[in-house]
């Protein structure tokens, strides 16, 4: 048994946190089950391996929220206060579906569980296509010096067209939502409360529209449930802005990473190009080799719990790392290969690139279907795709925690007839 004494103490540095968060959380994950770190100036276990971020993630005696702790206050309110965001909209950004527990997020998820639903998220796989087939179209078009940015012009608008359709947002606002997009992760108060005061009106708008004029979107479902008292208007302006933040951060990240791992992979990527109905897991094996989301929200114990041997002390703070615990070797074997044909019982959705448990991402049906209508029809539609720059040019966003491209600068070659 390890003991809080004798449990290493891992130093993160900017290069294990941002440069390669796989390689520095794998180096933690190969010497130790469970370590102590700090994080924000405070301590944080880190848990790196496959079978105990499994055991935590489903485990309710850890909460994502710190107000799940006898007489506990919300950290993360308190940060936005701090902060100078304003307290009447700082819990949209605080979230309810992502930082509560039961019976509220049940409640809650409750209401959207049947937009997200597999049969829905097939019904939009026909739209999917056309919309990606109307990016491709224009994708030459913002050539420069004969290289195209995939993360701009393709990988980034997607997401959030499907995103819109299904929420029931009109096309003419999506350009607002990108700019909402960027202010969301500017960690700057006076862009963040802007923001949160432009999407609270935007948002109370929308629904008074679809009071007046019914709809079988998400809107709808949501104006109906307000109407019947299952959810607040607060709570129906915070439940837009997480859906619609949730989509659009890691969706484009998942299709930049994926479309730079195949590129940098010609015998995969040959194999794909041969056989499409490879194409569904392929997209799995993608998430586990290089998921945008390195790891799962902070994790409160709300009892004192042993994991791998450590008690871990009511109130102590949890880091679950989904990126090493998708390249432990005790789960998938050789790990750091990828192989787009892996069985499903060491490959597939064995990965815990969407989380698990109560807080298993809700979008996870529709960003996998995204990324392979995206692949699929960016591979059928330039066959001679290449990276524009060498591999180790690439450039990451310089954010701790997610793996995001900058940019992808590639070129199209000759669009297939
Ligand atoms: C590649 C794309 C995506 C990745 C990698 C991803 C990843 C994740 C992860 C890791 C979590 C769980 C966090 C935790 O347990 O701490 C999560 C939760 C969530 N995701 Fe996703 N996500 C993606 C796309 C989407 C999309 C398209 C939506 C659509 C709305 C979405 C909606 C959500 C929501 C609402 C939650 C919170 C669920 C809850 O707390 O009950 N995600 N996602």
């Amino acid at each position: 048994m390890t003991t809080e004494g004798t449990c290493p103490e891992v130093r993160l540095s900017a290069h294990d946190l941002m440069v390669d968060p796989y390689g520095g959380f794998g180096r933690v994950r190969e010497e130790t089950p469970i370590a102590r770190s700090s994080w924000d100036g405070a301590p944080v276990w880190i848990i790196t391996r496959h079978e105990h971020v499994t055991e935590v993630l489903t485990d309710r005696r850890f909460s994502t929220t710190s107000a799940a702790l006898p007489g506990g206050a919300d950290v993360y309110a308190e940060v936005l206060h701090a902060m100078g965001i304003s307290p009447e909209l700082a819990p949209h950004l605080v979230g309810d579906l992502v930082r509560t527990g039961p019976p509220d997020h049940t409640r809650l998820r409750k209401i959207v569980l049947r937009a997200f639903s597999a049969r829905r998220v097939a019904a939009l796989r026909p739209r999917m296509r056309a919309l990606t087939g109307a990016l491709l179209d224009t994708l030459p078009d913002h050539a420069r010096g004969g290289s195209v940015d995939l993360i701009e012009h393709f990988a980034q608008p997607l997401p959030t067209m499907v995103i819109c359709e299904l929420i029931g947002i009109p096309a003419a606002d999506m350009p607002r939502w990108h700019g909402w997009s960027r202010d969301y992760t500017s960690a700057d108060p006076r862009r963040l409360n802007r923001m949160l005061a432009e999407v609270d009106e935007h948002v109370r708008e929308l629904a008074a529209r679809r009071r007046a004029e019914p709809a079988d979107d998400l809107i709808g479902e949501l104006v109906r449930a307000r109407a019947d008292e299952r959810l607040s208007e607060r709570e129906l302006v915070t439940m837009v802005l997480t859906l619609m933040m949730a989509s659009q951060q890691p969706t484009p990240h998942l299709i930049g990473n994926a479309v730079l791992a195949l590129l940098t992979h010609p015998g995969q990527l040959a194999l794909l190009r041969a056989d499409r109905s490879l194409l569904p897991g392929a997209v799995q094996e993608l998430l586990r080799w290089c998921g945008p989301s390195v790891v799962a929200l902070m994790r409160y114990a709300t009892e004192d719990v042993t994991v791998a041997g450590t008690p871990i002390r009511r109130g102590d703070r949890v880091q679950l790392v989904l990126g090493s615990a998708n390249h432990d070797p005790r789960r998938f074997p050789h790990p750091e290969r990828l192989d787009l044909t892996r069985p499903p019982d060491t490959g597939g959705t064995a990965h815990l690139a969407y989380s698990r448990g109560e807080h298993y991402c809700l979008g996870a049906t529709l960003a996998s279907q995204e990324a392979e209508v995206a692949l699929g029809a960016l591979l059928d539609r330039h066959p001679g795709l290449a990276l524009a720059v060498p591999p180790d040019e690439v450039e990451w966003k310089p954010l701790a925690l997610t793996r995001q491209l900058a940019r992808l600068p590639v070129t199209l070659g000759e669009p297939a007839r």
